[in-house]
């Protein structure tokens, strides 16, 4: 994002989208981050790729497992979620490290989520579906659980679609930023779409991590929020 865009965006995206670079007022001065390496980026770039390399070597190797489809579609569920608590752990990570160069990564990571999701439902629409789109829709009606996967999928979307740069600026950013909002929704029906399909096995063990992980950092973001409002009432009451 360029510096013509405001302030309010670069203080604190919800998630999708990459945040500036430029120090924050107050944060204490550190030397040149190595965070900032032009190196740093492609490497992460190639990181976040592995998973997708890994199913795809393992899909063409054949070592998967005994039910392929099924593995695929899980991992890539994983990840998709993983990806999403990546890109919301940006913002609490560049706040509790002191390293705003961290805000760098975030339209990568965000950009990830939406490639992982988009993985996973064209492995479920051609290896549980095979592409029938009437099978899909009628199990999107009879599978809550699949509703929901779709209605966070759908939410993506946009937020996808307008992570870059000039997007904020036709936008403007406190629309731009408003939309953006629909990611902690879209965490919410992440885990609620996992908790949803683990329930039919009695199996909560990983939900409750992911539930953990999510509730401290929209937690987090919650008490900025809460922290901002008071600020504006102490001042507003100041003034008066
Ligand atoms: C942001 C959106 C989504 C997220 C975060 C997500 C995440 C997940 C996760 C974490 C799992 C469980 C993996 C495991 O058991 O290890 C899963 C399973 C699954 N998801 Fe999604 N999902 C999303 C969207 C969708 C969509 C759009 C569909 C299909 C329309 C879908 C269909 C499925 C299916 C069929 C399974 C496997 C069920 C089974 O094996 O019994 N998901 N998803």
């Amino acid at each position: 994002m360029d510096a013509t865009a405001s302030t309010a965006a670069h203080a604190d995206r919800p998630a999708m989208n990459l945040g500036s670079t430029t120090r924050a007022p107050g944060v204490a001065s550190r030397p040149r981050s190595r965070w900032l390496h032009p190196a740093v980026k492609p490497v992460l770039f190639v990181l976040c790729l592995m998973p997708f390399a890994w199913l795809f070597y393992g899909a063409w190797a054949n070592t998967l497992g005994a039910n392929p489809a099924e593995a695929l579609i899980r991992a890539t569920g994983d990840w998709t979620l993983r990806f999403l608590c990546l890109t919301l752990a940006i913002s609490p990570l560049r706040q509790w490290f002191n390293l705003p160069p961290l805000a760098r990564f975030r339209r990568m990571l965000g950009l990830f989520t939406y490639f992982y999701a988009v993985s996973h439902f064209l492995s479920y629409a051609w290896l549980d579906q095979s592409f029938a789109l009437d099978a899909i829709v009628r199990d999107i009606a009879k599978r809550p659980f699949i509703l929901v996967g779709t209605l966070a999928l759908v939410l993506l979307t946009p937020l996808a679609a307008t992570s870059f740069n000039r997007a904020i600026k036709w936008m403007g950013s406190s629309r731009w930023q408003a939309l953006h909002r629909a990611v902690y929704a879209i965490a919410g029906l992440g885990l609620l779409h996992f908790f949803w399909m683990r329930s039919a096995k009695n199996d909560f063990s990983e939900v409750a991590i992911y539930a953990v992980v999510l509730g401290v950092l929209l937690g987090w973001r919650f008490n900025r929020w809460l922290a901002a409002k008071r600020a504006t009432a102490a001042a507003s009451s100041a003034v008066r």
